[in-house]
């Protein structure tokens, strides 16, 4: 095997580690770090070691082990495994395991000490999960505790000095990369399409520059698909005696299988072309890539007021982002970099992105924080410490969901939600629609609900039509509103025979047909799959102590809706509103005026009280995705909730 820039401080980076216990390692993409350090680790104490690799990425942690069990020439699973959500690949007697950060965070929760452990690697630092941001502080205290342990911290980028600092002046190795020239190209202007740009740049790469693989950079699943469509179709009909391109997507939702095609070589005179999200950018490393396309987009999670949830985002990337985009064409031999904006675009992109922790809500990571036992939330060791005001606001969204009890203690309830990979408003309708029975058609809704772009806007020429044909969805919903609404699609959609029929429906009623055929295998944690299999086994794990039969079927339609209603009410009651003359309503929670908006089935009634899943504000303040409720059943659900906003605590 080519010796690998990691080697040139191997030496410097056993002293370090044996003197030390915490050790910061940067290192370029490609490096070795993931693949070599451990095996360092592992060598050095003559094979005593149990280390354990952190990931971001489910599907990075699956590949590293895989690459090391080979490089060993050991089982998969034996002394090298891997343990990600529902898939264990690792024995008591594993030397080298790779798991999730998120695997790590639960294993911390739940045996404190992780003596299982010699070392921890916490990898792609960089990345600034908010769960790598948790376990750097839970680490940093557990240090005290078990003295033997080490810790190594390893990043792709270098500004590791915040990371030196938090660890009370750790030292930093630094690992010079092998990197090749690249050469750069910007657009003159920007353009609309930035599916259609990728698609011809691409194409232009195949019929023009010598051979090598190409990697593009695209946001999402969405604009991956499209991509990969359109390059099959435009394959078909390249020229003979060019050679043939076969384009691959890669993204967290993709099954495993098939996300580990794209390491396969492609034999022959073919060209690989590889659509990624930013999965690709540093976690994963391909090899016999030369050209890189970059979209300069791509999906964050960012935490919307307005919803009342974290959702992902299509933002632009940051100039860290795209030099590391760039790097990946330039590691074997030279190469090139297409980027799919403008010169100016680029110096108007911000150095950095933003660690998770300031973008999003953090009722999660409080929750967690709580489930391990620290009362004092505010004076913990945060990496990044939140806001004082995003962390009263998360405090008391917990409170409101009743996980936090009034002496701000975790609950049974918040024991569980914290352990459902989902936010803590929707774990608390999904956990309430368990324990009545009713999970299924109210993890339909979820799923709605986290996807992005369903139900579209039709022009206005179209309005009428559009509403025509959505009208008996509206009528058979009775009056209750837009989750139920939204249901009868989900129901009505599953009914159709054949994937055409589903598609000229979508088209009529203005519902996007990859959304929807997303419904069913929603992935609201980026770095998870699947999370309606997830989900559903994680109930059945978590709470074989309630009730999970299947009750929605037994109930009459009006009883159910009733039912669902009231399950999202335990989760969004900070998004309820009262009635004022006039058909407007005030918020319970702020005393703001509120209208119901024009595109919501109950628009025009005048309902008692309503809740909603959506704000968002035009002209005027508007609650969208509104189901009518009952003043008696937010009295029966909120009695807590109801008392603090009466006693005048606003
Ligand atoms: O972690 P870092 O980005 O520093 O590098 P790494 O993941 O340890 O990869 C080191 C080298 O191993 C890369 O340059 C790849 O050439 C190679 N590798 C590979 O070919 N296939 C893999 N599945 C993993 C690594
Ligand atoms: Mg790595």
């Amino acid at each position: 095997m080519q010796r690998l820039p990691i080697s040139e401080v191997r030496t410097d980076l056993e002293k370090k580690f044996s003197r030390n216990h915490v050790t910061i390692l940067v290192g370029e993409t490609g490096s070795g770090k993931s693949t070599q350090v451990p095996q360092f680790i592992l060598a050095l104490n003559n094979g005593k070691e149990k280390i354990a690799v952190t990931q971001p990425r489910r599907v990075a942690a699956i590949n590293l082990a895989k690459r090391v069990a080979d490089e060993t020439k050991t089982t998969l699973g034996q002394d090298v495994g891997y343990t990600v959500r529902f898939q264990n690949m690792s024995s008591a007697k594993t030397k080298i395991k790779y798991l999730t950060d998120g695997m790590l965070l639960r294993e911390l929760l739940l045996r404190t000490n992780l003596d299982q452990y010699t070392t921890i690697i916490l990898d792609e630092a960089h990345e600034r999960t908010i769960i790598t941001d948790l376990l750097m502080g839970f680490l940093k205290t557990l240090l005290q505790r078990r003295k033997n342990l080490r810790l190594i911290v390893m990043s792709a980028t270098i500004d590791a000095d915040k990371f030196s600092r938090f660890f009370d002046g750790a030292e930093v190795l630094y690992v010079q990369g092998r990197r090749f020239p690249v050469q750069r190209y910007y657009l003159s202007k920007p353009v609309e399409d930035i599916v259609d740009a990728t698609v011809r740049t691409a194409i232009q790469i195949h019929a023009s520059e010598p051979m090598g693989d190409i990697l593009a950079f695209l946001a999402g699943q969405e604009d991956i698909d499209k991509a990969v469509d359109m390059l099959n179709d435009m394959i078909q009909s390249l020229p003979k005696g060019v050679p043939d391109l076969i384009a691959l997507p890669l993204y967290a939702a993709l099954p495993p299988q098939q996300q580990l095609k794209v390491f396969e070589k492609v034999a022959g005179n073919k060209r690989k072309i590889i659509i990624a999200t930013n999965i690709a950018e540093t976690s994963l490393t391909i090899s016999g890539v030369r050209y890189v396309i970059d979209g300069g987009t791509h999906k964050v999670k960012v935490w919307r007021h307005d919803l009342g949830l974290d959702s992902l985002l299509t933002m632009p990337i940051s100039k860290s982002n795209a030099a590391q985009r760039m790097g990946r064409a330039g590691r074997e031999a030279a190469g090139k970099c297409y980027r799919l904006y403008t010169e100016t675009d680029y110096y108007g992109l911000k150095s950095q992105s933003e660690p998770e922790i300031e973008r999003c809500d953090v009722a999660f990571p409080i929750l967690t924080l709580k489930l391990a036992g620290v009362s004092d939330v505010l004076g913990w060791n945060w990496l990044e410490r939140p806001s004082k005001a995003a962390i009263m606001s998360a405090l008391m969204q917990l409170y409101a969901l009743k996980a936090l009890d009034d002496e701000g203690q975790i609950t049974e309830v918040g024991k569980k939600m914290a352990v459902l990979p989902l936010p803590p408003n929707l774990s608390a309708v999904l956990l309430d629609a368990h324990q009545k029975g009713i999970a299924d058609p109210v993890l339909d809704i979820v799923s709605c609900l986290s996807i992005e772009n369903l139900i579209m806007n039709p022009h206005p020429d179209k309005r009428d039509e559009v509403y025509e044909k959505r009208l008996p969805f509206i009528t058979a919903s009775g009056g209750m509103g837009d989750l139920v609404v939204l249901r009868n699609y989900v129901q009505h959609y599953r009914r159709l025979p054949s994937s055409s029929d589903r598609k000229e429906w979508c088209k009529e009623v203005y519902i996007s047909y990859r959304a929807m055929s997303n419904v069913e295998k929603v992935s609201i944690n980026q770095s998870e799959q699947d999370i309606r299999n997830q989900l559903e086994s994680y109930l059945k794990a978590e709470s074989a102590n309630i009730h999970s039969e299947d009750k929605s079927v037994q109930l009459g339609p009006s009883v159910l809706n009733e039912q669902i209603i009231q399950c999202f009410l335990t989760g969004f009651l900070a998004n309820t509103a009262l009635s004022l003359p006039g058909k407007m309503y005030r918020t319970i929670a702020g005393g703001q005026t509120i209208n119901i908006h024009p595109s919501s089935s109950v628009f025009g009634k005048n309902e008692d009280a309503i809740m909603y899943t959506e704000y968002i504000f035009t002209t005027k303040a508007y609650a969208r995705n509104v189901s009518p409720i009952d003043l008696e059943w937010l009295q029966r659900i909120a009695p807590h909730f109801l008392s603090r906003r009466t006693a005048g605590h606003d």
